[in-house]
């Protein structure tokens, strides 16, 4: 295998920053959730780090379970149709719910979430996201936790992916252009 630090640009965020936002979102979420039965959703596969890191900084007792979608579009933009391609394995009827992503880019893939699983009559349904890029929103989406705000360029690591590589890198980091060209 090659070394991921070849095809970095710079660090944008590093390990150490995000492990403290982490945990500030995990305080603010146990804080606001206090004496609820709470279920985390994960969306696959860009969440898997926010989700194993943001659950064990909580300090309540919360459940798990993931959803893997799939946005249909021209290229790499998303348009907004969405497929299921594993869905939940518990029913949120009555549940309180908060869909765990890792970036809010365009907002198609929650504002279609959302919708989805409004459907099911939660009792509520919450969004914490650990990314959003500001300038890139179309489909407004009410986000309640936001780790960080990120500038509309390609960013990968923490769960972010190019091709899907570079989730596993510990850090919020520009890719270096020779690996997009
Ligand atoms: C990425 C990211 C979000 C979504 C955000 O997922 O993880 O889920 O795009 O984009 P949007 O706001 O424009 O919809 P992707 O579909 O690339 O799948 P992945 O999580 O497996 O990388
Ligand atoms: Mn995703
Ligand atoms: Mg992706």
């Amino acid at each position: 295998a090659t070394d991921i630090s070849n095809d970095l640009e710079h660090v944008l965020i590093p390990a150490d920053k995000l492990a403290a936002r982490v945990e500030e979102l995990a305080a603010q979420i146990d804080a606001d959730h206090a004496g609820q039965d709470l279920l985390l959703v994960g969306v696959l596969n860009g969440a898997m780090m926010v989700m194993s890191d943001l659950s064990r900084a909580m300090k309540s007792l919360v459940t798990v379970d993931w959803m893997a979608i799939s946005s249909y579009g021209a290229g790499t933009q998303s348009s907004g149709v969405v497929r299921i391609l594993k869905d939940l394995s518990t029913d949120i009827h009555d549940r309180d719910v908060l869909i765990v992503e890792d970036i809010i880019d365009t907002g198609l893939t929650l504002s279609y979430l959302v919708q989805n699983l409004t459907s099911r009559g939660p009792r509520s349904l919450e969004i914490a996201a650990m990314f959003r890029k500001p300038e890139a929103v179309d489909a407004p989406v009410d986000v309640k936790y936001v780790g960080f705000d990120l500038p509309n360029e390609f960013v990968v690591g923490y769960g972010l992916d190019y091709n899907g590589l570079y989730r596993n890198l510990r850090d919020v980091a520009t890719l270096a252009t020779h690996v997009y060209r």
